[in-house]
């Protein structure tokens, strides 16, 4: 296959822990033919959704010149060529959030590409209606209490009856701007005002789960199964947040019972939608929080517990576009 992968910039791949690197690196020793662009070289040209591609070589350790940049190059890229996308057999996107307008952009173009024939994983449609963070109240028997609201008097009322909780805003990621607040309700008042921006912007706000001390869970769903190990990032010592972006130690972990009905109940439902790849969070027994844009952690899972998390993931892409292939050719 001809797989076009839309990333971030090269140079910013960490390739000891990049999920998608793992991609691609599964990919190519099965032959596949790499291709990359970035978000901003997607163009709309006379009907056609044309991506600026580039054939993307991998480097094997010490084959790379780094021109003196003092790290190993990883990567060779041939000459870009304005490609359209429906030419390549599967486009993998992978840009990471912000999911800002930019990002609804893309999905846009992506989703114009799809009827013009290509395969988009994760689907365009699908990724832009759902939210990451709300879309947890689609499966309400798996949550926390949880409050959506710009109302700080609700949010108050809310801190009231909990006593122990999280207010965070829709739209951060990384742990970016998760806010405990204890019995003392100390800062309350400052939290709701500065991530809310005075009532302009919508929070989220939710009953702390005491679990978080054994890690935020990390699930991931790959063509309608689950992987059979999560990674708990387990925050460091004084910290609420797991997110390895917040200092968190990933440990990989067989799924629970809990963890199992969870992934199983979401699983077929998700990729129904056509969401290829999803990574749920789980703290505990509770669904927190269901990733769809660029969800990561394949490389820890495969690390330590040799689970072949990205030979997973390309089973599910070949036959994804193989299923697609029989439709169109029926
Ligand atoms: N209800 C909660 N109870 C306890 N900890 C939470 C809760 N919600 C979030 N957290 C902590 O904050 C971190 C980030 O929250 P999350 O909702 O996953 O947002 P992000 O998009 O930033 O990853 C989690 O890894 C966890 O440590
Ligand atoms: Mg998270």
């Amino acid at each position: 296959m001809r797989i076009l992968f839309i990333t971030d910039p090269l140079e910013t791949f960490k390739t000891y822990k990049d999920s998608t690197y793992a991609m691609m690196v599964e990919a190519a020793s099965r032959g596949h033919q790499l291709f990359f662009c970035l978000q901003s070289q997607l163009s709309l040209v006379g009907g056609a959704v044309e991506a600026l591609a580039q054939r993307l070589h991998l480097l094997d350790a010490g084959e790379g010149n780094d021109h003196g940049h003092g790290h190993d190059a990883w990567f060779r890229l041939d000459a870009p060529a304005a490609t359209p996308v429906p030419a390549f057999d599967a486009v993998l996107m992978r840009k990471d959030p912000p999911f800002d307008m930019e990002y609804v952009t893309s999905t846009w173009l992506l989703e114009l590409a799809e009827s013009q024939g290509a395969n988009v994983f994760n689907k365009p449609q699908a990724i832009r209606d759902h939210s990451e963070k709300v879309a947890i109240a689609q499966f309400p028997q798996f949550i926390t209490p949880t409050l959506v609201t710009r109302d700080a008097a609700r949010i108050r009322a809310f801190h009231a009856e909990h006593r122990d909780i999280i207010v965070k805003p829709l739209d951060g990621m990384g742990g970016m701007g998760v806010f405990r607040v204890g019995a003392d309700g100390m800062n309350l008042g400052a939290i709701i005002e500065t991530l809310g921006q005075n009532g302009v912007r919508t929070l989220m706000a939710q009953r702390y789960i005491p679990a978080i001390k054994d890690g935020d869970k990390r699930i991931l769903l790959i063509g309608g199964e689950p992987v059979p190990y999560s990674l708990a990032r387990v925050p460091m010592a004084g910290e609420v947040r797991g997110n390895l972006a917040a200092g968190g130690t990933g440990r990989a972990q067989p799924l629970s019972e809990r963890d199992r009905e969870i992934a199983q109940t979401l699983a077929p439902v998700l990729w129904q939608r056509g969401l290829l790849l999803v990574g749920l969070d789980v703290i505990g027994d509770y669904l927190t929080e269901v990733n769809v844009t660029s969800p990561t952690c394949f490389q820890e899972i495969m690390q330590q517990t040799g689970f072949p998390v990205a030979g997973m993931f390309v089973d599910a892409l070949e036959r994804a576009v193989a299923a697609r292939a029989a439709t169109k050719g029926s």
